[in-house]
């Protein structure tokens, strides 16, 4: 359980510490890209720190029950001290990698110890391909629901034809995305804000309770 403390009217605002990982495992991952534009267009009050996926083993039930390996524990925390999260998925097969469900799984876990709960999230992708990753998006988004976070979906970040936004050291310089993406960053900070503000944590709404 990790309350929510109230903002006193007058206190000081602190900065957002958002977290963002990418679906991709790969050198030169256009998602790790966009993330790592993303840093350069973060509201003054917000600051980005980015994780590598690499590294998370495949989630097994058998393993969890015997204690989480420590680069899950790491990935948890990490999540679990964030205010806000920032997660740019790759479209593999019309859908989002299993690399990222595989993580999502993990950090979901153990039963009623979801790290996700209550987190305002955003989820951006990137593709060479002329849909941007909008079914990958569609997908994630109905399981980050699942994991109960607060997704933050405007403007959309979508971004097309990849390989034509990014320059050869892997600067973002496609205008259109650069404001699409300042835009998102601003709503995400401003949601993680209110719920900052809220007295108390929701209720942990995952419906398929395990009996054991
Ligand atoms: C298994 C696989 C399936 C893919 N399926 C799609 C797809 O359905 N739609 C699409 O736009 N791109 C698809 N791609 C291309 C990816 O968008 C492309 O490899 C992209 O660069 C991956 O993201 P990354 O650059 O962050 O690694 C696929 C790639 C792989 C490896």
């Amino acid at each position: 359980m990790n309350p929510i403390q109230p903002v006193e009217e007058g206190e000081a605002l602190k900065s957002i510490r958002i977290f963002g990982f990418a679906g991709s495992l790969r050198n030169g991952s256009y998602n790790k890209l966009l993330l790592r534009a993303a840093r350069e267009l973060l509201p003054n009050d917000a600051q980005l720190e980015l994780f590598d996926l690499d590294g998370i083993p495949l989630y097994n039930q058998d393993t969890e029950v015997h204690g989480i390996p420590e680069s899950v524990k790491r990935f948890k925390e990490k999540i679990e001290s964030a205010d806000a999260l920032l997660i740019a998925t790759p479209e593999y097969n019309h859908s989002y990698p299993g690399v990222l469900k595989n993580a999502i799984d993990w950090a979901s876990r153990p039963y009623g110890r979801n790290s996700f709960k209550d987190k305002a999230v955003a989820v951006i992708s990137a593709t060479p391909g002329a849909f941007g990753g909008v079914a990958a998006q569609d997908q994630l988004k109905q399981v980050l629901l699942a994991v109960n976070t607060h997704l933050v979906v405007t403007p959309a970040v979508i971004v097309a034809s990849a390989h034509q936004k990014f320059d050869q050291q892997g600067n973002l310089t496609d205008e259109d995305t650069k404001q699409f993406l300042t835009g998102l960053l601003s709503n995400l900070t401003e949601q993680a804000r209110l719920l900052a503000s809220r007295s108390k944590p929701t209720v942990e709404n995952i419906t398929i309770r395990e009996n054991r």
